[in-house]
């Protein structure tokens, strides 16, 4: 068997903070023409770590760039229907020119019934059913974040797609099914969509030039599901607690990195490879929604 000497390891971080430098200065060049700062919404209900964790990266992120920036904090008592007097309240708000909604909500909830509630225009996460569609259209409006995370570290890194055959694995409405559509319609791939009903995994995974994993189940992947000189690219995030980890907790993602890498042309880490990526799109949207809005 022939194994790659070496393999590319994506640096989204690298990337990442590329694209928030040219926001930065793009937001400098609206200043400097009077035009309006890009105003970006963040509500949060509870107090789920993770979800906290995930926040203070975004404001994090705002700040970088020289974006406002508004949080919002409910607790996880909140009804359904004052939430949703909130989000009616920040889509008339002028001054917002793009929101989210942390997910995950608590349980009484309904997470399709608040996301449909947010003016496609300001939702910046792509989460909208008219965002998710318009993927398939030739002007796309907010491209689902994570997936335009993805589409920009292949196109950054110059990974063909054209013509290739790119196996997604997990049809999640978050990752998978905008990602297996940006594939097919913006990378022009040939797309297998691989998910919890799919028999014989690996033998989809194989026959992968390009593997794209979104499942949320550390060490799905292994190296014998992986074609010599495949690229891969890994979306899992698992949040894993234990005394092995040196802040008692670790993220983890879906391959086990360490045996599939030397297989690889080219290859994501977790954490470090497509999670700077969301927020880097999250901040383009942001600036997208603003220029839409107010040119
Ligand atoms: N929860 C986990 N990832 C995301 C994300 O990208 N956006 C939102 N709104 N919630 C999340």
């Amino acid at each position: 068997m022939v194994t790659s000497a070496t393999y590319t390891r994506i640096d989204g971080k690298k990337i990442s903070a590329d694209i928030k430098e040219e926001i930065r200065l793009r937001v400098e060049e609206r200043k400097a023409q009077g035009k309006k700062v890009p105003h970006l919404a963040i509500i949060l209900v509870g107090d789920d770590g993770a979800s906290q964790t995930y926040v203070d990266n975004k404001v994090k992120a705002c700040k970088s760039v020289g974006f406002h920036y508004t949080m919002m904090r409910f607790a996880d008592t909140i009804s359904e229907e004052k939430l949703m007097k909130h989000i009616d309240h920040v889509n008339n708000d002028d001054d917002v020119d793009g929101f989210i909604v942390q997910l995950p909500l608590p349980e009484h909830i309904s997470v399709e019934k608040i996301t449909e509630m947010i003016r496609p225009d300001k939702d910046v996460d792509g989460f909208t059913n008219q965002n998710f569609g318009s993927i398939i259209s030739k002007n796309p409006l907010l491209m689902p974040a994570t997936s335009y995370g993805v589409m920009e570290l292949l196109r950054r890194y110059n990974i063909e797609t054209e013509g290739k055959h790119a196996v997604v694995v997990g049809a999640s409405r978050i990752a998978g099914a905008p990602l297996s559509m940006m594939l097919t319609h913006m990378g022009r791939a040939t797309v297998t969509i691989c998910h919890k009903y799919t028999k014989d995994l690996a033998s989809h995974t194989r026959a992968a030039d390009i593997l794209l994993v979104a499942v949320g189940k550390p060490g799905l992947i292994t190296a014998d599901m992986v074609k010599e000189g495949a690229v891969v690219i890994d979306i899992g995030t698992t949040r894993v607690e234990g005394p092995q980890y040196p802040k008692g907790w670790a993220i983890l993602g879906d391959v086990d990195f360490k045996n599939v890498a030397p297989k690889c042309s080219y290859i994501t880490p977790t954490p470090g490879g497509v999670g700077p990526m969301t927020i880097a799109s999250l901040l383009l949207n942001t600036l997208r929604a603003t220029e839409l809005r107010n040119p």
